[in-house]
Formats: C-alpha cells, structure tokens, sequence
C-alpha cells in the first residue's frame, strides 16, 4: 500500500480520537459487570436491549427500522440506534465520579458561571477529526472545546440533543491538559467531560458513535488497511494509466473544459509543472 495511504491511519491522527489502550481482548468492566473482552459485552448488552425493545418502541420518534438492523448497529450500551435504556445508568456512574473529583480538587461543588463567553470563535475546517466525515453544518471541535472549557468543569454532563456526527461528545472527550486546542488561560479547569449524545437521523448517530466511542487503533488500523487492500485489488485498476510503455498510478486529475489541453500530453506536462506537486504526468481524456 502507498505510503501517503497509511499516513492516513497513523498513531498522530488515530491517537487524536478516543484511544482505548487495552487489546480487544482485554476484559471490560461496565455497570458493575465484567465481560471476557469486547466482543462478550457487545453480545450481553445486544441480547439485552433486544429484550428491551418493546418498551423502547413506544417512545414518540422511535426509528422506522427492522429490529435486527437497530441490534445490529448499536453497540450497547455506549451507542444505541434507537433510544438508550441505559442512559440513566451512565449518569448514575458519573454522578458518583463527580463526588470524587471534588474529593481529588478537581472540581468545585459550588461552581458558578459569572460571565457570558464573549470572544471570536474562529476554527478551522481542516483538522484529521474534522475531515474525517463530511457532515452538514458541522461544527469544528476545538470551537466546540472554548464553550465547554468556560461553561463547565471537569466531570460535567454535557447533553447535545441535535448531535449530528457527534462533535460536542469528541470535544467533551478531548477536554484534557495534553491538548493543543486547550487555550493557555484555560489550562486550569481541563478534564473530560462527559456527553450524551442524540439525533434524529441514524446515520449521524453511528458517525458520532465511531467518533466518540473508545476504539483500539491497532485493531482499528488493521480493518482500514484491509478494507483499503481489498478496494484497492477491485478497483485500483481504475487509477492507472500507461505511458510510453509504463503502467503508472494516477495522483492527481486536472479537470478541464478546454479540449485541446485534455488530450495533449505536452500540454498536462506544462500544467502539472505548474502545479509542482504533482508527481506524474496524467494522459486521460476527461468528461
Ligand atoms: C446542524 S446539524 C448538527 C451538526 C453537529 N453540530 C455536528 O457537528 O455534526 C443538526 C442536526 O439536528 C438533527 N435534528 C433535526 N431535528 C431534530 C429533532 N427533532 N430531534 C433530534 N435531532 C434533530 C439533524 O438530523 C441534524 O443532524
């Protein structure tokens, strides 16, 4: 696989999200209950919210889906694509983590918001999170980051009810003193926050939930890589040209409306010299 392909996967952009230090085969400890690895959770709670699921049905907005295929997506009892059983639970647990942070001085019983946030937010679109998943409106998580450092204090729980692809619950995640989008005058209060996520539209929850959900890096790079393999064995054939002879992959295409340029070599050589960056000529004749 080309190089510029796996820096794609590399622990700089991975390491960013939520990474889970434990192999996949590791136990796992949720409400009180431990499971062999992740995959025994996944199957325990996946048969409990099948269990589950007529209670859940009657709640107003519950998704038009066969009842396989919402089991099937969730991964419970962090993500469901239906509504979650378990949410009071998860505030149960942090509310107790909320006494210990006090306990550690990491939180203030009596915290108060004196002022409104009043500065230009202004962030990029173009960080490794941001670009990994093109969402309508969506929002930038370090611009999400300025809110919850000034509104909140570690341990807190933060609800998005219109999630999208879940940018409040990464900016909740990544709340902490390692990270570069944490302003200087912030460095004070950082520490996760906690989020409950939810959206209409189950596609934007299962973005969100690859997002914001633990993952293992090394397992997760593995599946990228083959899926890439696989893609690549199919239809890589489609991303190759031949010149004088030589079979070469294609970098870059020049889109053009001029006919002439589109089926001279000399004259994509002059343009892709004026791009510089590209690394071999292109004979095609685009549409
Ligand atoms: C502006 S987008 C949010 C994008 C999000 N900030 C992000 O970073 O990806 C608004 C979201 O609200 C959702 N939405 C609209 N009406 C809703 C409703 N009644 N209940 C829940 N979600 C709703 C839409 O599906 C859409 O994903």
């Amino acid at each position: 696989m080309a190089e510029e392909e796996l820096k794609l996967y590399s622990d700089k952009y991975l390491d960013k999200l939520n990474p889970k230090d434990e192999e996949e085969s590791s136990p796992v400890t949720v409400f009180g209950l431990t499971f062999k690895n992740d995959d025994e959770r996944r199957q325990y709670f996946r048969e409990e919210l099948r269990r589950k699921l007529p209670e859940l049905k009657k709640i107003e907005g519950y998704p038009i889906g066969e009842d396989d295929d919402i089991i099937n997506l969730s991964d419970p009892p962090y993500y469901t694509a239906c509504p979650n059983p378990w949410l009071n639970d998860f505030i149960n647990e942090w509310e107790e983590e909320k006494k210990q942070l006090v306990k550690e001085g990491k939180r203030k019983p009596d915290f108060d918001v004196k002022e409104p946030y009043a500065s230009d937010v202004s962030e990029g679109k173009n960080n490794p999170i941001y670009m990994a998943h093109s969402y309508h409106t969506k929002v930038p998580h370090p611009a999400i980051m300025r809110y919850l450092m000034h509104y909140t204090q570690p341990g807190d729980i933060v609800f998005d009810g219109f999630a999208g692809t879940g940018m409040t619950g990464v900016a909740s995640n990544l709340c902490t003193s390692n990270n570069e989008y944490i302003q200087i005058e912030d460095k004070k209060s950082t520490g996760v926050r906690h989020s409950i996520c939810s959206d209409l539209s189950p596609i934007a929850t299962l973005i969100a939930n690859s997002y914001c959900t633990a993952f293992n890096p090394k397992e997760f790079r593995k599946k990228a890589e083959t899926i890439l393999l696989k893609v690549e064995s199919e239809y890589g054939w489609m991303y190759e040209t031949e010149q004088e002879g030589k079979k070469g992959k294609v970098n870059k295409g020049i889109k053009t409306k001029n006919t002439k340029t589109k089926t001279k070599n000399a004259d994509f050589a002059a343009l892709t010299e004026k791009c510089g960056k590209m690394k071999s000529t292109i004979s095609l004749n685009l549409p």
